[in-house]
């Protein structure tokens, strides 16, 4: 099958006030005409901002996690619908740092998955095994249990992306070998035919872990890989698209 578009979204984490919109938009500006897809998901308190910014141009924002309910009291939390209000169009689910900080398990991330479909926006859903995990020989094993866990049924390639994480891979400056990001993406894009047969052909796989100016020419031209999540490499324009521009 035809190679999907690539997408390159950058993560900023907590990460971002006011000023640090100036970087959105020289993204914005900088990304005009790129040959992938592009997203940025700021903190929640800039969204509103962001989506201004990014009106009319080639950059979708999206937020970086979602409640499960469409509302009610659960204190500092964000429905899906929330973040459709504010005019973003993707939201990210199941981060390990969201796995990791708040004891998010599969069965809440894929109920976090559904309310982004719920609320119309495209879902970026984070897997990925951590440093002990690939010692031990159990990468595809995490992937299988976090794929059955977390991902809903009806996954389409408009509604669903995923992001492959090695959590040792993240703000470490690591990466796993090229043989090791190919291997992993054919498992997971194995894993989503075998379950959703035709439906999830298209969905993109995207490598996050350590992309920077200098590796994502690589990694982004990686057989099965279909972008880029970046993190703290999106938070300056100037490296965030030299990977945009890197994306095939
Ligand atoms: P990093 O983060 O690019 O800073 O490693 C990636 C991510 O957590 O999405």
């Amino acid at each position: 099958m035809e190679r999907p578009k690539s997408l390159v979204a950058g993560n900023w984490k907590m990460n971002g006030l006011e000023a640090s919109l100036a970087e959105l938009d020289a993204t914005i500006a900088g990304a005009g005409g790129a040959s992938c897809e592009v997203a940025v998901c700021p903190p929640a308190t800039l969204l509103t901002r962001a989506v201004a910014r990014a009106a009319g141009s080639d950059v979708a924002i999206g937020g970086q996690d979602c409640h499960a309910a469409t509302n009610g009291a659960h204190t500092g939390d964000l429905a899906a619908e929330m973040i459709t209000d504010t005019g973003a169009s993707v939201v990210i689910v199941g981060h390990s740092e969201r796995r990791t900080d708040h004891g998010e398990t599969d069965a809440e991330v894929r109920a976090k998955a559904e309310a982004g479909w719920r609320a119309g926006l495209t879902v970026i859903l984070c897997i990925g095994e951590t440093e002990a995990e690939r010692r031990a020989g159990a990468t595809e094993d995490v992937l299988d249990r976090q794929l059955a866990g977390s991902v809903p049924d009806g996954a389409t390639a408009a509604n669903l992306v995923i992001a492959y994480e090695p959590v040792w891979a993240i703000g470490t400056g690591l990466t796993p070998s090229e043989d090791d990001i190919v291997a992993a993406h054919a498992h997971i894009k194995r894993r989503l035919r075998e379950r959703f047969a035709d439906g999830a052909e298209g969905v993109r796989v995207l490598y996050g872990g350590s992309v920077k100016p200098g590796n994502a020419e690589t990694i982004l031209a990686l057989d099965g890989v279909n972008g880029a999540l970046v993190g703290g490499a999106s938070l300056k324009a100037s490296d965030f698209l030299a990977i945009v521009a890197a994306a095939p």
